[in-house]
């Protein structure tokens, strides 16, 4: 039995397993936020390039953030200590920055979530690095239309299942892998909240949408095989089988007639390439 719990945005918001529902106030935090995490991914592009540290693209991420008013809610999360995290090619997720420098025909992703004014803005997106081979290219689009059309199946009314359904059957026709150990997340007030938004699912299934409910969408989708592990620093995900892994994440909220994107980018750069 799914609960339910209107959030009025004074009162304090705790884990509790129940799924929020916010009004115009928590829409108007998560646009804030979600506006300016979406300008720190369009910021950072002229970066992205062979020769650039991981570390040095953190420490961007930190200043754009601190910049905008916010903090990054990664920093001192579940002591993680950066302010982002960098997946590039085989690593699935939560890669951590270094002095790693990025490289000709490398796909990465950002993730980043500022904290502003108590909402967090929780978003990530592909880039390619230099001359990238078309295999590579070809998954880090499927991905992002699988993002696209969990989006769409995101309407009042619908089941949460609806959009781990769509999102695996689109990824199943290109025999790519779905990674289920990751899931979206409710999101708000609280960086991860109730519901788990599994990217593989039986339509139909799971929780009511509802007006008001904010989640993220970030599926994980690999060239190969679905299965990941994490490595020694307990944070990086990586593919079992080693082969490459896309990702794209926005956060977004159900309205009365469907849903709004909170983390479209100002300036377009919805996916690469970012010309
Ligand atoms: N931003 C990630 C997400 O989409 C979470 C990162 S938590 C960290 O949910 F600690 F690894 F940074
Ligand atoms: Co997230
Ligand atoms: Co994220």
């Amino acid at each position: 039995m799914t609960e339910y719990q209107v959030i009025d945005s004074r009162e304090t918001v705790i884990r509790d397993g129940t799924i929020k529902l916010h009004g115009p106030e928590g829409f108007e935090g998560m646009r804030r936020a979600g506006q300016l995490a979406a300008s720190i991914l369009d910021a950072i592009v002229p970066l992205m390039q062979p020769g650039v540290t991981t570390a040095e693209i953190d420490d961007k991420v930190r200043e754009l953030t601190l910049a905008g008013g916010a903090v990054p809610a990664t920093l001192g999360y579940r002591g993680y200590t950066h302010s982002c995290c960098i997946s590039i090619n085989h690593v699935v997720c939560h890669g951590i920055p270094s002095d790693k420098a990025l490289k000709d025909g490398d796909i990465v992703n950002v993730d980043v979530t500022p904290l502003l004014d108590g909402w967090h803005g929780d978003t990530s997106r592909m880039y390619l690095i230099g001359d990238v081979p078309l295999k590579a290219r070809r998954l880090v689009d499927v991905t992002y239309e699988c993002l696209m059309i969990g989006i769409e199946k995101a309407q009042p009314g619908a089941r949460l299942g609806d959009i781990g359904a769509a999102i695996e059957e689109h990824a199943r026709q290109f025999r790519y892998g779905v990674v289920r150990e990751f899931c979206g997340h409710g999101v708000g007030r609280l960086f991860h909240d109730a519901p788990e938004v599994v990217h593989a699912a039986t339509a139909g299934t799971g929780p009511e949408l509802r007006p008001g409910m904010f989640f993220t969408i970030e599926p994980m989708i690999n060239l190969g095989r679905p299965w990941v592990k994490l490595l020694k620093d307990g944070w990086t995900a990586v593919t079992r089988d080693k082969s490459l892994s896309a990702q794209f994440e926005h956060s977004i909220g159900i309205t009365e007639d469907g849903n709004e994107i909170f983390t479209v980018s100002p300036t377009g750069l919805h996916k690469p390439p970012y010309e």
